[in-house]
């Protein structure tokens, strides 16, 4: 295969952050481009991911006056001009040398967030000082308590200002081999299994290392800025992590990565927000892939989404810039979809779209 040269510029074909996959294809070996898209088992939760928000109708408000309306959204104490945040992606140095930097840089570029993985190839403090802004840290388990504080006062100290714990992927299913250039540059080796004869590495091995509630209370007595819990699907779950104390939750399946099977993520979002009404942030994630899923996504009771795969379509074929683009297109897409909708801010989409307003 040819790996084309990368971009300088957004192509004139790229309309939409679907476009940027063709792009980015062609820009990556294929087991990486495999890594990126590739959906647990035989992929039914990635298909319904996406299927879901065909469900979901938008209902044109014509006449209403939206002129001087916007998308910014306060959340932790930090202002942004849009809800779209970019999801915390593994390894990001497989995509494009600008890495996590760029997508960082991106982030604050256009006015936005990003979470930076446990998984990232550069380190926290360098993709802090590029963004040169506050960003928010996704938290991996490191296998016990004294592992995990030293990962979050090290970012903490770096100037992270939010902690998104993501607890749904305990037990790794297929990982790709990593290039040797490429590593998890901020974390510890990982601890051995030591497994006893005929023990089992799921329940023995993975598990052991597992967090589970009580760690997530444990971890929200250590630290005073936002902790986030990403990966919640069943309501219950979302309550007991509000009850402890979280600041919010991701709706999330991983996107379709963890456990083939499980619903698409948007179908839990309603009951999950109507459950925690207001009293903590509801992000949500997997399956947007424009402006107008992000409209029903919120419309369904997100106050923020995070976008995965189409920011890194962006990175893999023009670094930073694609990134920012890919940003600007769905926050564009958003606008034009609140406007028809008759939405003039973020707080009035989940009113506006109603069927029936009498
Ligand atoms: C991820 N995701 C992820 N999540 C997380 O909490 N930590 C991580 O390191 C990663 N790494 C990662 C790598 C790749 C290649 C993908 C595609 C995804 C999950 C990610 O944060 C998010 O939940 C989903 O990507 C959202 O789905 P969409 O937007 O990709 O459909």
């Amino acid at each position: 295969m040819t790996i084309l040269a990368k971009l300088d510029a957004p192509p004139d074909a790229v309309q939409t952050a679907v476009d940027y996959q063709t792009y980015a294809q062609q820009r990556l070996e294929p087991a990486i481009w495999d890594y990126l898209q590739s959906g647990a088992g035989s992929g039914a939760t990635l298909l319904k991911n996406s299927a879901a928000f065909n469900q979901v109708p938008l209902m044109p408000r014509p006449l209403a006056n939206v002129a001087g309306g916007d998308t910014q959204l306060h959340l932790f104490g930090q202002t942004f001009a849009h809800p779209i945040v970019l999801a915390p992606i593994a390894y990001q140095g497989l995509f494009h040398t600008d890495a996590e930097r760029g997508s960082a840089m991106a982030a604050v570029a256009q006015g936005g967030q990003m979470l930076v993985s446990s998984l990232a190839s550069q380190t926290v403090e360098a993709i802090i000082n590029a963004a040169e802004k506050p960003l928010w840290f996704q938290l991996y388990w490191q296998g016990n308590r004294e592992r995990t504080l030293t990962l979050v006062k090290r970012v903490i100290n770096a100037g992270y200002s939010a902690i998104f714990f993501t607890v749904d992927a305990p037990v790794k299913q297929a990982s790709m081999v990593l290039p040797p250039h490429i590593a998890a540059v901020n974390l510890a080796p990982a601890l051995p299994f030591n497994l006893a004869a005929n023990a089992s590495v799921v329940f023995d091995g993975w598990m052991r290392q597992a967090p589970t509630w009580d760690d997530v209370q444990w971890l929200r007595q250590q630290i005073s800025i936002p902790l986030i819990i990403k990966g919640i699907l069943h309501a219950d779950d979302a309550l007991h992590a509000m009850r402890l104390g979280c600041d919010g939750i991701v709706v999330s399946n991983h996107g379709g990565r963890v456990l083939d099977g499980v619903p698409a993520s948007l179908t839990m979002l309603p009951e999950i927000a109507q459950l925690t009404a207001g009293k903590i942030k509801v992000f949500f994630d997997s399956g947007i892939t424009n402006g107008q899923d992000v409209y029903k996504a919120l419309h369904l009771g997100a106050d923020a989404v995070l976008l995965g795969r189409p920011y890194v379509w962006g990175l893999a074929t023009l670094g930073a810039i694609g990134v920012a683009h890919v940003i600007k297109l769905t926050r564009d897409e958003l606008e034009m979809t609140m406007a028809l909708c008759g939405a003039a801010q973020l707080a009035h989409i989940r009113v506006n779209n109603r069927l029936s307003d009498r």
